[in-house]
């Protein structure tokens, strides 16, 4: 578990996009910065209800594409977005039922998963968008 930059090879070429996974990373690490100068609980989970919120909006914009494009791999990658939500859900669960610890565990979990979605997931759809206008 680290601090996490943001380098130029996330970049998915498409603004709106790279703006909302940078943000995710930038809570990523707001996350990490109050668990290591040990905030409160209630800061901690308010972080992390931000995080869950903000991905299901990050995910809703990539999917509001995705339907208007006729993407092709839509439905693979819908289904990437909603086992990440389930995920987030079971972490703030266990949060909320007192397994404080759990923060730190989802911070490395996310990272690795946003890393590897955006290198190898997003990535993909690069293409489709750019043949759509969208940059
Ligand atoms: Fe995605
Ligand atoms: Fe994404």
């Amino acid at each position: 578990m680290a601090h996490i930059n943001w380098i130029k090879e996330y970049s998915v070429g498409v603004e709106l996009i790279d703006e909302q996974h940078r943000y995710f990373l930038t809570l990523l690490n707001e996350l990490f910065d109050a668990i290591i100068s040990l905030n409160t609980e209630s800061k901690i989970g308010d972080i992390i209800t931000r995080l869950a919120e903000y991905a299901v909006m990050h995910f809703a914009t990539e999917e509001k594409y995705f339907d208007e494009f006729n993407y092709e791999f839509a439905e693979d990658h819908k289904r990437r977005h909603r086992d990440l939500l389930a995920r987030v859900e079971g972490f703030q669960k266990a949060f909320d039922e007192g397994e404080v610890n759990i923060a730190s565990e989802m911070i490395e979990f996310l990272e690795g998963w946003m890393i590897d979605h955006i290198m190898e997931v997003d990535k993909k759809y690069v293409r489709c968008f750019e043949e759509h206008g969208l940059q």
